[in-house]
């Protein structure tokens, strides 16, 4: 593969960029202190814009990597910044039996229900395709959380199977997983 690192990408309506310690204040207010938001997430809601200015540190670290992706998602006429997306290989699960490259995303309440995440994940799903030269994508979602399963189907994912993925404290969550296919 050709990986490529996190470039920016321009979708009509949003802005695709690498996310910087600038950052914090607005992923903390605009979605990363939301319980709504990380409900069907693996981490907790941020207890404080400084714990989120240390994770921006921290991911910082890691964008010299060109086989690191993770994308902050913001308004193009604006600037405001109202999620992120990420891609990296997954939990090993049961049918793959081999890590697989997933797209993990959340916006903030505010923009839910706008398109803002499909139009943002098909812009990856067409970097990783054409650019990067993958062969595949995995994607899964709480068996709870329809809305994340409608913006796969919408970027193309097919259904593949029901299994469970495990949230960082180690809690079993059932989830539905998908394939995408070059
Ligand atoms: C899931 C999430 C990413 C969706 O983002 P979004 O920008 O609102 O998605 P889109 O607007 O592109 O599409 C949402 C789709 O879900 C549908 N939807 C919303 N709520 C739904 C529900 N309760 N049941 C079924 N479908 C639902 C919408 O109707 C829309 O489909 P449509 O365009 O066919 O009408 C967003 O709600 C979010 O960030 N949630 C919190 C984090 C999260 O759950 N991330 C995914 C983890 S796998």
């Amino acid at each position: 593969m050709n990986h490529c690192g996190t470039r920016i990408l321009e979708t009509p309506r949003l802005l695709l960029r690498p996310l910087t310690m600038d950052d914090a204040q607005m992923m903390y207010d605009n979605w990363a202190s939301d319980p709504a938001v990380t409900k069907y997430l693996r981490w907790e809601p941020h207890p404080s814009w400084v714990y989120t200015a240390e994770l921006l540190h921290e991911w910082s670290k890691h964008y010299a990597d060109p086989a690191y992706y993770q994308w902050g998602i913001c308004e193009k006429d604006t600037g405001v910044l109202f999620g992120s997306l990420c891609l990296g290989p997954g939990e090993t699960d049961p049918v793959w039996q081999q890590p697989m490259w997933e797209p993990g995303y959340c916006i903030g309440r505010r923009w839910w229900n706008q398109g803002y995440t499909t139009e943002a994940l098909c812009a990856v799903r067409d970097l990783w395709f054409t650019t990067v030269g993958g062969e595949r994508l995995a994607c899964c979602h709480a068996a709870d959380n329809p809305a994340s399963g409608a913006v796969m189907r919408k970027a193309g994912f097919v259904y593949h199977h029901d299994s469970v993925y495990h949230k960082f404290d180690g809690a079993e969550v059932p989830c539905k997983v998908y394939l995408l296919e070059k």
